[in-house]
């Protein structure tokens, strides 16, 4: 078996050790040194080049090292073959963490603080406890359900919407285009985790922010193109949305000239959210190969009518 390693920001080196630990006869083969073409079974692959994969005519299935498979999708030569999105303990962990250290930043109001500071203004004032602070996660899927769980042991009062719904204990969820003005009615921070979709695409946007509350914070996760930025700015600026912490951006690196980098209530960070480690990470790809290898469906496979 031959596995195409495609990824520019992941480590192939420590991607090789820890599958050739699992499966010690497969023979992974780093971009751009493939050798022929036809050798290729498997692709394990993060932004590959439009194209690239339909080079490999005996290709057997597509391995995501993202749990977003927008982009992989949206490349019109992909090759018709299974493709299984990235679920690990690693990337779940992060992006959980990631959300709590946001949603707390906004609820203990941080955010206001730091700019008090700048100020020397002592704005003394005490937020309302978690009980009172209600976070509304749209997608309740692998991550948006961990972050849920995380949030209601924190005592938050936490709400979900997903395509279906969702049994989660102590999260009130909706489902559906009929239950998002309600959601929203009822949401002070908003989380989104949604995957890329013809559906989702430019979801946060002025009519979305004008369903929230006054004050409301707005924390993007999921990928860049959800939010329209020029209505996120309009938004903070009327005063109707009191913050938001944004890790993922229509353009990346966000270019030195947006006005996203000085906004006085926004928190960039550079699509670091969260991450997966090759140590834990390679259990899920091994057990793909191996369904490939037996000729199984794959775990986590993305639906590609559904777009994820
Ligand atoms: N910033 C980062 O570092 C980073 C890292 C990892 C992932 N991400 C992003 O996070 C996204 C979510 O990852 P995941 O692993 O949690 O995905 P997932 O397990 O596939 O969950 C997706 C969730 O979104 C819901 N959903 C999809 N389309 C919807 C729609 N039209 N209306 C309402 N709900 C909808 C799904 O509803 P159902 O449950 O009803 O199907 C599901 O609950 C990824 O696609 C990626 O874009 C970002």
């Amino acid at each position: 078996m031959v596995l195409l390693f495609l990824s520019p920001d992941d480590p192939a080196d420590a991607w090789r050790a820890e599958l050739q630990a699992r499966i010690p006869d497969l023979d992974v083969r780093i971009w751009p040194e493939v050798g022929a073409p036809a050798d290729i079974d498997i692709a394990l692959v993060w932004r590959p080049p439009p194209g690239e994969l339909a080079r490999y005519p005996n290709l057997k299935a597509i391995l995501s090292l993202a749990a977003g498979i927008d982009g992989l999708i949206a490349d019109p030569d992909l090759p018709d073959v299974p493709i299984a999105r990235m679920v690990d303990p690693s990337l779940t962990r992060t992006m959980t963490e990631y959300v709590l250290v946001a949603v707390l930043r906004h609820h203990r109001e941080f955010d206001r603080f730091e700019r008090a500071q700048r100020a020397r203004d002592w704005a003394y004032a005490f937020p309302p406890q978690t009980a009172d602070r209600r976070v509304g996660i749209m997608g309740l899927g692998e991550l948006g359900s961990a972050a849920a769980r995380r949030l209601v042991a924190h005592g938050f009062e936490v709400l979900g919407w997903s395509r279906s719904p969702k049994a989660l204990e102590g999260v009130v969820s909706y489902a559906g285009h009929s239950e998002l003005h309600t959601f929203l009615h009822r949401t002070d921070i908003l989380v989104c985790l949604l995957p890329l979709t013809a559906d989702t695409i430019g979801i946060l946007d002025a009519a979305t922010f004008a369903e929230l509350p006054h004050g409301a914070c707005v924390i993007n996760v999921a990928r860049g193109q959800h939010l329209v930025e020029d209505d996120l700015i309009r938004a903070l600026d009327s005063g109707h949305l009191g913050g938001a912490t944004l890790d993922v951006f229509r353009e990346e690196p966000l270019p030195s000239g947006s006005a996203l980098w000085a906004h006085p209530k926004v928190l960039v960070t550079p699509h670091v959210a969260s991450y997966s480690v090759p140590a834990t990470a390679a259990d899920g790809v091994a057990a793909n190969i191996r369904r490939v290898l037996a000729a199984e469906p794959l775990l986590h496979q993305v639906d590609r009518a559904r777009g994820y």
